[in-house]
């Protein structure tokens, strides 16, 4: 029997130190999506002083490190994402953003600092490991739409050598900091965006018999989209749609010539996505019709939905297990509507995203909110999950080949 190595989170405990340091030099300084220069210097340096290669480009923010180069076995990617959001910074924290109308608002400064750390301990086993690790730092998470996730892969982050297994993780102050969630299947939405705007014609508000009256049409298709949600899809398959802006007219007494309505599709399921704009276009297009107004309608897609690989899954949440012990491994209750980018490596090689707890009583604060203070304990829980993550699949990888 081999020895029973010391489990991952005693080691990344130690690193604290270090761990708090690289938190707190990509809180002060979050930069936004496509814009993270010194977020990428940081992350090459970093990486310098543990001894990793790397790989940075130019006019591109992204970094891809690698251990292991050459050790036979699965390689496994672990991917942290990069960028800020466009928040002024209410925590009070002595390490808060310098930058106003900046901040870490989504705790992708835990990810990039859990996947250092993860690559410390990583790097320190390299005799351990079971195959090559490559660390992937994505900018551009919170852009939406190209995202950052394609121009890595783009770029070959995939490739040489070729990846077999993809794991990421999000800080979640759902969960109590200490635990960890996992989910098969599909995970997070699709996220896909509209502009509609409705033309009517303009006059005075006492004369609304004139010409079709762009106010009262946008609102019916503002109602009659929610129809879609509940008279289109099956009711066992999650779909939102939301409008999240409506912009027209000047004044109480005048009707302007046209409103523009903006909003959000979300999907869990191929199919859904395509009937869910097939239907919309239709909908709005009939509404438009039959009230004398024309409409324009612009629909883009957005994030993929994000699907996590049963066995991949499961053998990271037993890895898991055995790091943190059962009652920290928690299968998350439902899915989740919102999107992310992770998606993308998801739809070309297996792997798993998890969530991170980061909550704790007192603490309410929600993702993207100026107060967002997640604990810097889940610094070394999310070092640990990463590296034990790599291992476990790593493992049960080589284990196939040979069985
Ligand atoms: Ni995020």
């Amino acid at each position: 029997m081999p020895p029973v190595p010391e489990p991952w989170s005693t080691a990344a405990r130690e690193l604290l130190p270090a761990l708090r340091s690289w938190r707190k030099s990509f809180h002060e300084e979050p930069e936004l999506s496509t814009q993270e220069h010194l977020t990428q210097a940081k992350v090459t340096r970093a990486l310098t002083e543990l001894g990793i290669p790397y790989r940075a480009y130019d006019g591109f923010t992204g970094v891809v490190g690698l251990i292991g180069d050459g050790r036979p076995g699965p390689v496994v990617a672990l991917r942290a994402d990069m960028d800020g959001l466009p928040v002024t910074e209410e925590t009070g924290l002595p390490f808060r953003s310098r930058f106003p109308g900046r901040m870490h608002a989504c705790g992708h400064d835990v990810h990039m600092t859990s996947l250092l750390g993860a690559a410390a301990l990583l790097s320190r086993r390299a005799n351990a490991l079971g195959g090559p690790v490559k660390l992937l730092f994505q900018p551009a998470e919170e852009e939406g739409s190209v995202g950052g996730a394609l121009p890595l892969i783009e770029r070959g982050c995939l490739e040489r050598p070729h990846v077999a297994f993809v794991v990421g993780q999000h800080v979640d102050p759902s969960l109590p900091l200490g635990r960890i969630g996992w989910r098969v299947g599909p995970f997070m939405a699709a996220a896909d965006f509209f502009r509609i705007v409705v033309r009517g014609r303009g006059g005075h508000a006492a004369t609304p018999h004139q010409g079709p009256d762009a106010i009262v049409i946008a609102s019916e298709i503002v109602v009659g989209l929610q129809a879609l949600v509940s008279r289109v899809r099956n009711p066992f398959d999650p779909v939102v749609v939301s409008v999240g802006s409506v912009h027209g007219g000047t004044r109480d007494n005048i009707l302007p010539e046209k409103v523009v309505l903006e909003g959000t599709v979300r999907t869990m399921r191929p199919e859904t996505r395509d009937l869910m704009e097939r239907s919309l276009r239709r909908r709005v297009r009939a509404i438009a019709a039959s009230l004398g107004a024309t409409v324009r309608i612009e629909y883009r897609r957005g994030y993929p939905s994000l699907v996590n690989d049963p066995d991949a899954t499961r053998t990271v949440a037993d890895a898991l297990r055995v790091e943190f012990g059962r009652a920290n491994v928690v299968e998350t209750e439902h899915a989740l509507m919102g999107a992310e980018d992770f998606a993308r490596y998801l739809e070309r090689v297996p792997g798993t995203f998890l969530r991170l707890g980061v909550g704790r009583a007192g603490h309410p604060a929600s993702l993207h909110s100026a107060t967002f203070a997640p604990d810097e304990r889940a610094l070394v829980v999310g070092s640990a999950t990463l590296a034990a993550a790599a291992v476990g699949l790593q493992r049960a990888g080589r284990a196939r080949a040979a069985g």
